[in-house]
C-alpha cells in the first residue's frame, strides 16, 4: 500500500499521530493526517490542565474538535491521559492525600464518561515510576496519595467506559531495564488480582538506535496478556530512518502490537525541538525516514 495507515491497516494493524486541534486549520497538516494515518492521539487536549482547568468545571470543546476531525477522516482517537503528575491543572497541583486522590478519581470519571464509547484506548496512567535504575515508583503527589493509586484510576476508567481498551503508558521502558520490570511486575500483579488493564503503551522518545531487546520486551508484556503499542514514537539522530524500520518491525513480530503512533507529523510539529525527530520535514515532505517506515510495513 502507498499510505502509513493502509499499510499498516494490511497488517491488522493501525498507524497513528499525535495532533494539535490549533493545528487543524493549516492545509499541509490536515492533508497529511487524512491521507497517511488511521488513528490519532490528542498531543495536549485531553490532558488533566486542558479538561478541567478549575476543579469540577470541564472543557471539552478541543478534545471534541479532535474527536470529530478524526470521526470525519475515520480514524480511531486514543485518549491520553487521565491521571499524569505533570500538566495537572495549579488547583490540583496544591492538593495532597484524600482531598487529591478523589479529585483525581472524580478527574478520571468525569472525562471517561464524556468520551464514553469514543475513543478506543485510554492512557488512563502516564509516567508513574522514576528512573532510578530500581524501578522504584516515581515520587508525585499522586504516588504520596496511595501505592494503590494507580489501580484505583482503572477501575474508575473502567466503570466509566466498560469498552475502551484501558493503558500504562511511560518512557525509558522500551527496552528490559529495572523501570520496564516494574511496569511488568504492575501489569502481573493486576491481571492476578483481576484488577483491569488491557494494554500498555511504549512511548519510544528514542534518539539513533532502538534498544537490541525492543522486540522482545513488547514480547513479554504481550505474554502477560495484554495488548502492546508504540504510543508517542519519535526519533532524534544519525540512525533515524534504520531505528524507525527496526521499532516498525519488531511491532508487527509481536501478534499482540496493534498499533503505532508517532508523536507529531513534521518535525516543525515535534516537542523535541530542533532534533527533527518526525517523519515528514517541517514542508510536509516525506523523509528518509518514512520511506523506511513505510518499506518495513
Ligand atoms: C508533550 C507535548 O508534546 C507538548 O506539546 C507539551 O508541551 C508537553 O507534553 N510524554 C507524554 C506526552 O506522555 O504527553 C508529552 O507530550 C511528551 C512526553
Amino acid at each position: 500500500a502507498s499510505t502509513l495507515g493502509a499499510s499498516a491497516a494490511a497488517k491488522g494493524r493501525y498507524f497513528g499521530a499525535a495532533i494539535a486541534a490549533s493545528k487543524l486549520g493549516d492545509g499541509t497538516y490536515a492533508n497529511i493526517l487524512k491521507t497517511e494515518f488511521t488513528s490519532v492521539t490528542p498531543e495536549n487536549e485531553m490532558k488533566w490542565d486542558a479538561t478541567e482547568p478549575s476543579r469540577g468545571t470541564f472543557t471539552y470543546a478541543a478534545g471534541d474538535k479532535i474527536l470529530s476531525t478524526a470521526q470525519a477522516n475515520g480514524q480511531k482517537v486514543r485518549g491520553h491521559t487521565l491521571a499524569w503528575h505533570s500538566q495537572m491543572p495549579s488547583w490540583a497541583q496544591a492538593l495532597s492525600g484524600s482531598t487529591l486522590r478523589s479529585a483525581m478519581l472524580n478527574h478520571v470519571t468525569q472525562v471517561a464518561t464524556h468520551y464514553r464509547g469514543k475513543v478506543y484506548a485510554w492512557d488512563v496512567v502516564n509516567e508513574a515510576f522514576a528512573d532510578d535504575g530500581r524501578g522504584s515508583r516515581r515520587n508525585s503527589t499522586l504516588q504520596q496519595t496511595g501505592n494503590d493509586w494507580i489501580e484505583a484510576a482503572f477501575k474508575a476508567a473502567r466503570a466509566a467506559d466498560p469498552n475502551a481498551k484501558l493503558c500504562y503508558n511511560d518512557y525509558n521502558t522500551d527496552g528490559v531495564n529495572a523501570k520496564s520490570t516494574a511496569v511488568y511486575n504492575l501489569v502481573k500483579d493486576f491481571k492476578a488480582r483481576g484488577v483491569p488493564i488491557d494494554c500498555v503503551g511504549f512511548q519510544s522518545h528514542l534518539t539513533n538506535t532502538a534498544p537490541s531487546d525492543y522486540q522482545a520486551n513488547l514480547q513479554r508484556f504481550a505474554d502477560l496478556g495484554v495488548d502492546v503499542q508504540i504510543t508517542e514514537l519519535d526519533i532524534s539522530g544519525s540512525g533515524q530512518a534504520a531505528a524507525y524500520a527496526a521499532v516498525t518491525k519488531a511491532c508487527l513480530a509481536v501478534s499482540r502490537c496493534t498499533g503505532i503512533t508517532v508523536w507529531g507529523i513534521r518535525d516543525s510539529d515535534s516537542w523535541r525541538t530542533g532534533t527533527n525527530p518526525l517523519l515528514f520535514d517541517s514542508s510536509g515532505k516525506k523523509k528518509a525516514a518514512y520511506t523506511s517506515v513505510l518499506n518495513a510495513l
